[in-house]
């Protein structure tokens, strides 16, 4: 079944008297269980479409039916409300709440679901953050969280609602070579598992992590691709560590 479907999106920005038609007439199908990359160079509206797939943004016409509903004609709660039980957000900057603990930051999103029961927050924050490997660092702050650590706090609270799909945007473009290794492949778990997600990045080698990648240039897509030779994180992160050891090793047996 179809999780996101556009039809002719169109966005256009008015400035004084310029228009700038930052999409222009996409089409675009996503089927669960995608793993979706979008690139582009600047400008060409990635974060235009970002916007309007996380119903951030409404297009200027053009149709978009998330998971079985039209947002584009949903009242302003409506929206709302599609938005916060559909789509799970990570951000680059990972947004965590900084006085509040892991578990917290992770339970915040079911306050606001609808009919989800009180008690049962606790234990699906708990599981959340279990699922994303950090079961021991319940009670931590994200100050006392490496990077790496907080983007898995983030992926978890976007996965506690149970959305119809996570919506990253550069999520690891705060981060060093091993933490987006680690990201990556938490990912790629996350959708050998069935989650459905679309990542905008800029960077070809995270996009070889993905399953399909689409390109968009000056407000159009141009390319399509199902990526054939999937990149495995976890085994770049493996090698990414053995070679660091085996310069660390060097470097001690030259000191000696
Ligand atoms: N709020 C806005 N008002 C007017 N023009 C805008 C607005 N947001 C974006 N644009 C214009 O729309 C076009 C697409 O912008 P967008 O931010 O979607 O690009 P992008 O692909 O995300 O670029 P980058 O890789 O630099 O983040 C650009 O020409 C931009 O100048
Ligand atoms: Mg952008």
């Amino acid at each position: 079944m179809a999780i996101i479907e556009l039809r002719g999106i169109k966005r256009h920005y008015t400035v004084g008297d310029i228009v700038v038609r930052a999409l222009r007439g996409l089409d675009l199908q996503v089927e669960e269980g995608e793993f979706l990359a979008i690139m582009g160079p600047s400008g060409s509206g990635k974060s235009t479409l970002m916007n309007i797939l996380g119903c951030l943004d409404k297009p200027t016409e053009g149709s978009y039916v998330l998971d079985g509903l039209e947002t584009s004609t949903a009242g302003a709660d409506d929206f709302a409300e599609i938005r916060n039980s559909k789509i799970g957000f990570v951000f680059q900057g990972f947004n965590l709440l900084s006085r509040t603990s892991a578990m917290e930051n992770v339970e915040l999103p079911l306050f606001y679901k609808k009919g989800a029961a009180r008690r049962d927050q606790a234990k699906r924050a708990k599981a959340a953050l279990v699922e994303v490997g950090l079961g021991s660092r319940l009670d931590h702050l994200p100050s006392q969280l490496s990077g790496g650590q907080q983007q898995r706090v983030a992926i978890a609270r976007a996965m506690v609602t149970d959305p119809a799909f996570i919506l990253a945007d550069e999520p690891t473009g705060n981060l060093d070579t091993e933490m987006t290794l680690e990201i990556m492949s938490l990912f790629q778990a996350l959708n050998d598992r069935g989650k459905t997600i679309v990542m905008v990045t800029h960077e070809p080698e995270l996009a070889a992590y993905c399953r399909r990648i689409i390109t968009l240039r000056d407000g159009s897509l141009v390319s399509d691709q199902a990526v054939l030779q999937r990149a495995r994180a976890t085994e770049a992160l493996e090698a990414w560590k053995a070679e660091n050891a085996l310069i660390a090793a060097q470097k001690a047996g030259g000191a000696a």
